[in-house]
């Protein structure tokens, strides 16, 4: 046996690795932080030696744990075999993350300062899982306190009455300034839910469509907002053209939403918001359309492209992903297919509970490998990154004044004892985020068995990144062949995940 010496490259809070602090639920575990202790994850340097890292996460209490293996040209097991061939590449990588939304940054401010750096350390640093976008809605969802927009005066058509609110103040932007503090390449994508109400065909918060005369008042609403939040030091990557424009039209929707046709976005987008953005200081701030469920990239999205203006407009296609259980992944493909142009960008998941049928299940793992399924399934399929809902939620999904469903968060704060519990669901992306950085390529993996899923892909620093899913309930042994390298034999169990680091 060789023996090997790890090179720490930098660790700010500890020279050795904090490990997770496990505590059982029914469910089963999750990591507890509080204000004076966090697992972190070490920065050590990719070795190029001949050698790779392994981290390694399941549900028998393994959290990112760390090996280094070598390379083989003597592998003589017959398990599967994972080829890597460099010569065929995929999607360019945009990044990951979550949504700083009102329930998010009210759970995360009713912790101590000290948690709370703890806790957006986790997402956003370096020895953290390196969160590198962040999406914020554009005042009041159903993950508010209350119905509420940046101009509720009825009529203000000149927006004289346009201003943020409290939650913006209080809570949003000190928390998205701390987090761009922590990582300095994080980027904001942002949604609006619905226009004022006034501006709508109802009147209300929920359902309602923009009415036509208000077309171009609502766009420079938005482009109000964009200066507001760029006042405070926020500038936004991208903007969507409404978040789920097809809830209030497929059903009446109980959460806030505004309908929009497919014909209306074109129309609105062509002739109203995309000029309006264009000639605004935000010009470089990106649009995503759709912003919606992938059932309707051929059907709603498609349409939407026959007036080109509207196409030429959209930089990117935001997708969510509350349907992907009913609709086959290979839309993704279809849709990249016809149109390679805009990127697709996953930036809304989150597992919802019907309430009636059970209580939020803290610590289940089985809810983790429903992102680390899903994560698999839009990468393999061209989509450039994948975010999660709110950041952060507390036992009961609450604020939020929807009803009949709750939602999970990978981090449950519990303000009482000024505490914070990592879920699965948070080691589940970070199987992704914290190593595949923006801008790395996707490489082609070709496998023997079905019964894994494997994706790889070339950082920018030309490190190699391979993430293996064991998505089943037996140990299976499994090769990794690089022919520049040789193999890499590894033992999987059951329902494990692997991301697996050389240069
Ligand atoms: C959590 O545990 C309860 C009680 O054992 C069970 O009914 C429920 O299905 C579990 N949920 C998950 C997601 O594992
Ligand atoms: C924080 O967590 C650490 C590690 O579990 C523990 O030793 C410490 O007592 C906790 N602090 C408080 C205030 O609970
Ligand atoms: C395995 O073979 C390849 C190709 O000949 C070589 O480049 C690599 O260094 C070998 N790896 C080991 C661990 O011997
Ligand atoms: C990539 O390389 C493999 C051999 O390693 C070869 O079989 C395959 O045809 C190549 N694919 C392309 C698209 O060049
Ligand atoms: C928000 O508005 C909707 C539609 O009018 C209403 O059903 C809901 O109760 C309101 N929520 C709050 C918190 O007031
Ligand atoms: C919404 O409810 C109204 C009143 O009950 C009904 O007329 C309408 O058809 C419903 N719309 C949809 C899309 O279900
Ligand atoms: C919507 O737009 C399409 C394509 O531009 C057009 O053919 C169709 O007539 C429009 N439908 C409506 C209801 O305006
Ligand atoms: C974009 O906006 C900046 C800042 O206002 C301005 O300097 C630049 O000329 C604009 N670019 C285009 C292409 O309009
Ligand atoms: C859309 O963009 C293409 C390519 O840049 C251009 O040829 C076309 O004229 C544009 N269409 C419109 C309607 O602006
Ligand atoms: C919203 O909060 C209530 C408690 O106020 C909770 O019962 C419900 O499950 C939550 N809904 C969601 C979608 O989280
Ligand atoms: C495991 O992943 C493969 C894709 O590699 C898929 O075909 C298979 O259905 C998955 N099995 C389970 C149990 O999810
Ligand atoms: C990565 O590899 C390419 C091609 O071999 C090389 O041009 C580039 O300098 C390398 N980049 C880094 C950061 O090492």
């Amino acid at each position: 046996m060789l023996q090997y010496t790890l090179v720490l490259i930098s660790c700010i809070y500890a020279a050795e690795a904090s490990s997770c602090i496990f505590r059982e639920f029914e469910n089963g575990t999750v990591c507890v932080c509080n204000a004076t202790y966090c697992d972190t994850i070490p920065v050590y340097e990719t070795p190029s030696n001949g050698s790779y890292l392994r981290y390694t996460s399941s549900g028998d209490d393994v959290r990112l744990s760390r090996t280094l293996g070598d390379f083989t040209n003597e592998t003589t097991s017959d398990g599967a075999v994972i080829l890597l061939q460099r010569n065929v590449t995929y999607q360019s990588i945009q990044g990951f993350g979550g949504a700083f939304t009102d329930a998010a940054t009210i759970n995360i401010k009713s912790l101590s300062k000290a948690a709370q750096a703890n806790l957006l350390t986790s997402y956003f640093a370096k020895e953290g899982i390196r969160y590198n976008i962040g999406r914020v809605p554009i005042a009041g969802t159903d993950f508010s306190t209350r119905n509420y927009t940046y101009d509720d005066n009825d009529g203000d058509v000149s927006l004289e009455n346009f201003s943020l609110a409290d939650e913006d103040f209080d809570y949003k932007i000190p928390l998205m300034l701390e987090a761009l503090e922590i990582n300095e390449e994080l980027r904001f994508l942002a949604s609006s839910w619905t226009a004022p109400p006034w501006m709508k065909t109802n009147a209300d918060y929920v359902n309602g469509y923009l009415k036509e005369e208000y077309y171009q008042v609502y766009a420079d609403y938005l482009i109000k907002f964009l200066d507001a939040y760029y006042d405070q030091g926020l500038e936004m990557w991208a903007i969507t053209t409404g978040n789920e424009p097809n809830n209030g039209i497929t059903s009446n929707c109980t959460i806030t939403s505004m309908s929009m046709t497919m014909n209306e976005t074109a129309t609105w987008l062509a002739s109203n918001f995309g000029p309006a953005l264009a000639k605004s200081k935000h010009n470089k701030t990106l649009i995503l359309s759709l912003d919606d469920q992938r059932s309707f990239l051929m059907t709603y999205l498609k349409d939407m492209f026959e007036n080109e203006l509207a196409k030429n407009y959209t930089d990117g296609v935001a997708i969510h992903w509350y349907d992907d259980k009913t609709t086959n992944a290979s839309v993704l493909t279809e849709f990249h297919d016809s149109y390679p142009e805009p990127f697709l960008l996953m930036d809304e998941a989150s597992v919802l509970i019907w309430a009636a049928v059970g209580e939020l299940s803290l610590g289940s793992w089985s809810t983790g490998e429903k992102y680390i399924n899903d994560i698999f399934e839009n990468l393999e399929n061209w989509v450039t990154g994948w975010m999660d809902w709110n950041i952060a939620l507390n036992k009961d999904s609450e604020p939020n004044w929807t009803s009949g469903f709750r939602a999970q968060s990978p981090i449950i704060v519990n303000p009482d004892d000024d505490e914070f519990y990592k879920q699965p669901l948070f080691y589940a992306i970070a199987h992704f985020s914290r190593f595949i950085p923006r801008n790395s390529v996707r490489l082609e993996l070709t496998q023997t068995s079905s019964s894994l899923r494997s994706l790889a892909f070339e950082t920018p620093e030309n490190e190699t990144v391979i993430v293996v899913y064991n998505n089943q309930t037996l140990d299976q042994r499994v090769i990794i062949r690089d022919t520049e390298k040789g193999d890499i034999e590894v033992e999987l169990t059951g329902g494990s995940i692997h991301t697996i680091l050389y240069k």
